[in-house]
């Protein structure tokens, strides 16, 4: 018995202790990290990590493009990403004759690899702590744009110190809300090249409907390549330029992912709010997520009702049904997650202690106080300031924007002196159909003309109102009317001659409004919000100042604020719910369970479908099946995708793509039982390049491990 409770003591610390929460700072490791990393399993040293003085694993991991994560994988700057940071550059190198995004991409030498202009791959050089520098001057009875001042001059001086004669970039960033500061130097390259992609039926498999969920089926990832003058720097596209020779690339393993191995993260996550007070998570738990999640439902029926009416209009709002979707859910699985663990209520008894211990504090007793009011305006405001920008843009009534953009085209072409061109129109118009966009506006007006605070609604949708008797048909039918925004309408007017079109442009309520809807929001709302944010913020930095002191033993780490981490733990299934247990990785067997021509997330392509039921699965199997996807305990978030994920030794096991519904509030609050990050096994990555792409040849110049 005592030997029993001992081994479950053990097996309870050492979870506790390998399923940590964090995303680290890689030059930090080594203070706070290795100890524990290394009891976990991992076998390098924090030096083989991060170092200024040899080469080591930072040197081979990438910031890809702006928002996500990558890695080096071959001593010829051979690149893996995410298939969906990929896609934007795989859509543009798409035609009606090759249609990269359906059949998949792939360069057969390198002759045929495909550049994309805009395309940056970043490498960090070198980070340093700059917290005295930056807060040289700075003192504590400043007003805050006095403070922000100094801060912003003193680190415009080390961000020009540190890019001084040489081509770097250098970024300064607050970490711990301010209360320290690092220097970051990073290298940009910008000649990147495609090399392969899979179709999005492998890359995005389960589309939506999987997106966020678990288990999982994704081939989540995308190929591209470094290129550099002769003497490997950065150097925009040009035919002479030659494979960028990384100082790390990575070994790739193929020895298999196991429950409880130890696994690490590593890469750019973007942004996280772990230490926000209770009134925070209320304002996104009562009022924010809930608006913003109404607004999206109205959308997304719209859309997805049109999409499943008509192929064309599927092309044209499939993206947009993505993005939209992709918030939407992760939202709502926010929400989800704050309920089941009730983690309100165990901010507020944190608070709760935490008065306790500052009531003697004169510097610290009246934060929550100030909170309290700040957020009693704020909640609203910045409710307030998203509402009415998701009602007119993000994927919304286009009809506003639109006009407003046609607006600027025909301005644009008037300076000079010429006529925008049919291609400029056509362009525009590309992924908008009227049809779904009237519909939007319908029920999107519907709300606007509900919510609470008609203070957002532009005077000329109140008068047409008015004069409708808010018959919102009539609404819609009278703004239509009156407006140029049909593309046939708008184009035959146009033929007519500039000054008639920008007459009838001046006139036209969808742009009347769109002026005042920008004029609501850039002058009212924002400056009312960026207000009370600056005072938040800057309570921030001292409510954080104040937990630290509250809890001395406590080793923190600072929220994600788009530089590179270091996130390490476990590969571990999970208990989604009562009775139910969700294994840690998935087979090609559920890929062909949910096999579905019919279905468009999964429709299975021929060539996969015969290479899965043949079960040849070769090097890349184990045990007879063939190993998809996995999840693991690393603290992961947006802008994680395509970060590598390695094993003990710092070999590539993985390319991590998103997170587990159940576990998504893990931005506000992470609880080791059920965050998941899902990750794509690099043995179905290798399988798909070399079975079913026929692209083995790139193996050749990766280092694998067998
Ligand atoms: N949920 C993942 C992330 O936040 C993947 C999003 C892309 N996939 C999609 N079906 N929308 O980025
Ligand atoms: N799917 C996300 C990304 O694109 C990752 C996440 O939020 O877990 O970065």
């Amino acid at each position: 018995m005592k030997h029993i409770l001992l081994l479950f003591l053990t097996t309870l610390i050492s979870f506790s202790a390998a399923a940590k929460e964090g995303m680290w700072l890689p030059l930090l490791i080594e203070q706070y990290n290795i100890g524990e990393m290394q009891a976990n399993g991992f076998k390098l040293s924090a030096e083989d990590i991060y170092s200024v003085n040899q080469a080591s694993m930072k040197d081979g991991v990438v910031k890809f493009g702006g928002g996500c994560s990558g890695v080096v994988v071959s001593d010829a700057g051979l690149v893996f990403t995410n298939h969906h940071c990929g896609f934007k550059y795989i859509q543009r190198h798409s035609t009606v004759e090759h249609d990269y995004l359906t059949d998949g991409f792939w360069a057969m030498n390198r002759k045929e690899e495909l550049p994309n202009p805009g395309l940056t791959v970043t490498f960090l050089k070198e980070m340093r702590d700059v917290t005295n520098d930056v807060l040289k001057g700075v003192t504590d009875n400043m007003t805050i744009s006095q403070r922000n001042n100094i801060i912003q001059i003193n680190s415009d001086t080390l961000i020009n110190r540190a890019i001084k004669g040489n081509h770097y970039k250098a970024d300064v960033n607050a970490f711990f809300e301010g209360n320290q500061y690092f220097l970051f130097i990073y290298e940009v390259y910008t000649d990147v090249r495609l090399v392969g992609a899979p179709p999005s039926s492998v890359g995005g498999f389960g589309g939506n409907t999987d997106n966020w969920m678990w288990p999982r089926h994704g081939g989540d990832f995308s190929v591209f390549r470094i290129y550099a003058d002769a003497s490997n720097n950065p150097k925009d596209y040009s035919d002479d330029n030659v494979p960028y020779k990384p100082a790390h690339s990575f070994p790739v393993s193929l020895k298999g992912v196991h429950e409880n191995d130890f696994t690490m993260v590593f890469g750019y996550p973007g942004t996280t709010e772990e230490y926000k007070t209770s009134y925070h998570l209320k304002m996104l738990h009562d009022m924010l997520y809930p608006r913003l999640i109404e607004i999206r439902d109205r959308k997304l029926e719209v859309i997805n009702y049109h999409m499943n009416l008509d192929q064309g209009r599927r092309i044209k709002y499939a993206d947009k049904e993505a993005s939209l979707s992709n918030s939407w859910k992760r939202w709502r699985g926010e929400i989800n997650g704050l309920d089941r663990f009730d983690v309100i209520s165990k901010k507020e008894a944190f608070e709760k202690d935490f008065q306790n211990w500052a009531d003697n504090k004169e510097a610290y007793k009246n934060i929550l106080d100030q909170y309290k009011k700040l957020y009693g305006r704020y909640t609203q405001l910045n409710t307030d300031a998203n509402v009415s920008r998701e009602l007119f843009e993000k994927n919304s009534m286009e009809c506003f924007s639109k006009a407003d953009a046609i607006q600027k085209i025909v301005q644009r072409a008037q300076m000079a002196k010429s006529r925008a061109s049919n291609d400029e129109f056509a362009e525009f118009y590309k992924d908008y159909d009227i049809t779904v966009d009237r519909d939007l506006t319908k029920r999107l007006l519907t709300y606007l003309f509900a919510y609470s605070n008609q203070n957002i609604v532009p005077e000329t949708l109140k008068s047409v109102y008015k004069k409708k008797k808010g018959d919102i048909e009539k609404v819609t039918d009278y703004l239509y009317r009156h407006s140029l925004i049909d593309d046939t309408l708008w184009i035959a007017a146009y033929n007519k001659g500039n000054d008639k079109v920008i007459k009838s442009l001046e006139k036209d309520p969808f742009l009347i409004s769109y002026k005042e809807y920008n004029s609501i929001y850039n002058d009212n709302l924002m400056p009312q919000v960026r207000k009370i944010k600056a005072s938040i913020d800057s309570l921030d930095r001292i409510y954080m100042k104040a937990i630290m002191a509250y809890e001395p033993d406590k080793i923190f780490f600072p929220d994600a604020n788009s530089t590179m981490r270091v996130s390490y733990g476990k590969v571990i299934g999970y208990d989604p719910k009562d009775g139910v247990h969700y294994k840690y990785y998935t087979t090609s067997e559920g890929i062909l369970q949910k096999d579905d021509p019919e279905i468009y997330d999964y429709n299975v392509p021929d060539k996969l479908r015969q290479l899965l039921n043949k079960a040849d699965f070769g090097q890349y199997g184990e045990n007879g099946s063939l190993h998809i996807d996995f999840v693991a305990t690393n603290h992961t978030t947006g802008g994680n995708s395509g970060s590598p994920v390695f094993n003990a030794n710092g070999e590539l096991i993985g390319l991590n793509f998103d997170r587990a519904w159940d576990g998504v509030m893990s931005d506000l609050y992470y609880n080791p039982k059920i965050c998941r990050n899902i990750t794509v096994d690099i043995r179905y990555i290798l399988f798909i390049i070399d079975k079913f792409a026929a692209a083995g040849y790139l193996l050749d110049e990766m280092k694998i491990i067998r």
